[in-house]
Parts: structure tokens; C-alpha cells; sequence
């Protein structure tokens, strides 16, 4: 059985079976509705539904709190329809065709950028084309049938490379395997691209929000954007713990000198050894106080879900207009906060 489901602002429709999720039919009919996780945690999928109804079939999710359901908002990664629906959902630009694919790959190399943050470089195969735009996410398949999502590192280049910048969660089915068994040369399962957190062509100056590991995207995203003469400023803001945490400030500094970058580092907890003479604090209020009316900006943002909802939060009351706002929150997985048993890390092989 299939429903119409209408886009309220956009004047669209499209079908969706009883049996699918909202955002899974509106992708497959060419309709890109914002999303990220997939996985119902990180709300960027999240939406009004202005008539009609809808279920999760497997429980509310953890990304929707009692009074969103009572406001009437819902997550269209995991909500299925129970007849037709009006919905107000953010629709993004989507430029080109993108194919998800599942495809092995080889770990050309692993090195350590800090104690807890490993870089992967993997080999894509030869034979397959794997199209994606700077700042998407793929997810690595574990062999239990679990999936881990992290994002590209760099943009789009001919050698069919992906580097991913990965921070060990402790005690993590998937990070532990990748701190403690992974090799060079050994093979892993990934499926995407996935996500809609890439530049949107926004005719404004840019603002860019990492949290520790949430740089990785954005370091794709300005890769992508440093091919051509940058139109706006833009400026990154690099919030994380300890000056080490900074993994890669030789080629921000780079950036800077050669396209104009504006770059601050913010540490929340700065090591007294570091003489540390910079911003310090969290990153969301050093945004604010170097830019209180950001009414006038686009601001893209990855990290911790805790940063991105402080982020959303401040950035709103100064001014920010919602739609100008694009985000990766780095949640966990829904089976690891469920409390799903850990599995033996070699599972992930
Ligand atoms: C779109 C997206 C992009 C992302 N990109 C990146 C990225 O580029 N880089 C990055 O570093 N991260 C990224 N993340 C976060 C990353 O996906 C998580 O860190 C990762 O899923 C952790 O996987 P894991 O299997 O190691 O941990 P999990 O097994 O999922 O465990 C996560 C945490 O829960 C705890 N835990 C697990 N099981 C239990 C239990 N039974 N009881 C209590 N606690 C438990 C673990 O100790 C651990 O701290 C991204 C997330 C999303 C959604
Ligand atoms: S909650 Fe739906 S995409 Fe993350």
C-alpha cells in the first residue's frame, strides 16, 4: 500500500509505502530532504507534520523528545506513514546524481594524529566510481550487521582516496577495533555516501563550527571550496579540549596564508604547560562574541551533539536564520545507547 505524501512549502508530492520510512521514499524519488545520521538521533531530519499521521515501528527514537511528538514535529528517517500526509520538511540542493554503494576497501595507512584520534586512508577500488560531495559521511559495515558512520576527510580527488579522522570512543565495538586489531593492507565494508552536511552554494560569508573530530568534514568542505577563488570570507572556528587536540593546525595555518582563511582555536580546557595565550571557553560563545547579528551569515557546523545543540541554541538568538544553518551532530549509534551487549571487536574485520 502506498500514501501521497505533500510537501507543504514546497508545493510537491511524492509516494511512500506503508512499509518505508518518509526519508528513504523522498530520496528515492530524487526529493533530498536534510538528514544525517539515518539512524534517528541527530534531528537534522527533523520536521512538522501538518496533517496526518505517522509511526516509528521501532519506538520512538532517541533523537525526538515527548513535547517535539506533542508539538508536532517528527523524524522522517524513522517515520513511517499510516495514511496521507502534509509535511514541512527542509529540502537541501542537491547539484548532481549521488548513488549510495557498498563497497570494499583497503587500508592504504593508519597513523596516530593524536593519543585518541587515528587517520585512515583508504583505497576505493579501481574498477568502481564513487561519487560524493565534500563534508558526506560513510558508514562501515560491521560483520554483526551494525553499522558505524564517519565522515569523509577530504574532497573528491583522482586517486580514488577517502581519509577519514576517527576519536576513539573507549570501550566502542567499532573504535576499539580500529585502535587495537586494524592493519595496513586489511579490508573493510563501506557503505554511502550518505548525509546532506556539503557547501549549499550559499551567496554569503561562511562560518565554519568543528567540535574535536568534527573538523574532518569541514576540512573536506574547504578542500572543495579552495579549488575556486572564494567568493565570501570565511571562517573557522576549531573548538576541542587541549592545544593537542589541534591535529592538523600546520594546514590551517596554510589555508590562512594562502586563501585568506580567518581561523580561532578555542580550548575548553586548556593544559597550563601550553602557555595557552588564545580563545578559551567553549566554541559556540566564541562564535558569538566575535559575531553577535549573525543574521547575515551561513554557518556549518560538525561535532558532539552537545556543541551542536549549545550552537543552535546561541546562534538563533543572534539572529541566525534556521535555513542558513547546516549540521553533522556526531551521535552515537542507537544500538550502542540502547545498551546492546558489546561484541567481540573482531566482528568489525
Ligand atoms: C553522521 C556522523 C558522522 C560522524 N563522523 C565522525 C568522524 O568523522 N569522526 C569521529 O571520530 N566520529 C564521528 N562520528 C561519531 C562516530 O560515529 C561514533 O564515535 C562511533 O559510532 C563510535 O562507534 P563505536 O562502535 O566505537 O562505539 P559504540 O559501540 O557505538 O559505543 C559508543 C559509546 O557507547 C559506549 N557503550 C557501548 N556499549 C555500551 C553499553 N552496553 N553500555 C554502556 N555504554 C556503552 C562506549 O563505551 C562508547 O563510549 C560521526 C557520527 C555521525 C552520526
Ligand atoms: S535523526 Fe534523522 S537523520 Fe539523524
Amino acid at each position: 500500500m502506498s500514501f501521497t505524501i505533500t510537501l507543504a512549502d514546497e508545493d510537491r508530492q511524492f509516494s511512500c509505502r506503508a512499509d518505508q520510512t518518509i526519508l528513504d521514499a523522498a530520496l528515492e524519488q530524487g526529493i533530498t530532504l536534510s538528514y544525517g545520521c539515518r539512524d534517528g538521533m541527530c534531528g537534522s531530519c527533523m520536521g512538522s507534520l501538518m496533517a496526518g499521521h505517522i509511526e516509528y515501528p521501532q519506538g520512538q527514537p532517541g533523537g525526538i523528545s515527548d513535547s517535539e511528538v506533542a508539538d508536532g514535529q517528527a523524524l522522517f528517517c524513522k517515520a513511517v506513514p499510516l495514511g496521507n500526509a502534509v509535511i514541512k520538511a527542509r529540502v537541501v540542493r542537491q547539484s548532481e546524481e549521488i548513488e549510495i554503494k557498498t563497497l570494499p576497501v583497503k587500508v592504504k595507512s593508519i597513523d596516530y594524529l593524536t593519543d585518541d584520534v587515528i587517520r585512515l586512508i583508504l583505497q576505493l577500488p579501481a574498477v568502481e566510481t564513487f561519487h560524493y560531495r565534500a563534508g558526506q559521511w560513510v558508514y562501515f559495515l560491521l560483520k554483526d550487521g551494525r553499522k558505524r558512520a564517519f565522515s569523509i576527510a577530504n574532497a573528491s580527488n583522482q586517486d580514488n582516496l577517502l581519509e577519514l579522522q576517527i576519536r576513539h570512543a573507549v570501550g566502542g565495538v567499532f573504535t576499539d577495533f580500529v585502535f587495537n586489531q586494524l592493519n595496513e593492507g586489511d579490508l573493510l565494508r563501506i557503505e554511502g555516501p550518505h548525509g546532506t552536511f556539503y557547501f549549499q552554494q550559499d551567496e554569503k560569508p561562511l562560518l565554519l563550527v568543528a567540535g574535536g573530530t568534527g573538523f574532518a568534514p569541514l576540512k573536506g568542505i574547504f578542500e572543495e571550496l579552495s579549488t575556486q577563488e572564494l567568493k565570501f570570507p570565511v571562517h573557522l572556528f576549531w573548538g576541542s579540549r587541549a592545544q593537542k587536540d589541534l591535529y592538523q593546525e600546520d594546514l590551517v595555518r596554510e589555508w590562512v596564508d594562502r586563501h585568506g582563511l580567518s581561523y580561532t582555536p578555542v580550548l575548553s580546557d586548556a593544559d597550563p604547560e601550553d602557555k595557552w595565550q588564545g580563545q578559551t571557553g567553549f566554541v559556540h560563545q566564541a562564535v558569538v562574541e566575535a559575531y553577535p547579528d549573525l543574521s547575515g551569515y551561513a554557518v556549518y557546523m560538525a561535532g558532539p551533539p552537545q556543541m551542536i545543540e549549545a550552537c543552535k541554541q546561541t546562534f538563533t538568538e543572534a539572529g541566525m536564520d534556521p535555513a542558513s544553518l547546516y549540521y553533522d551532530s556526531f551521535d552515537y549509534s542507537s544500538d550502542a545507547l540502547n545498551g546492546m551487549q558489546q561484541q567481540d571487536a573482531s566482528s568489525a574485520e
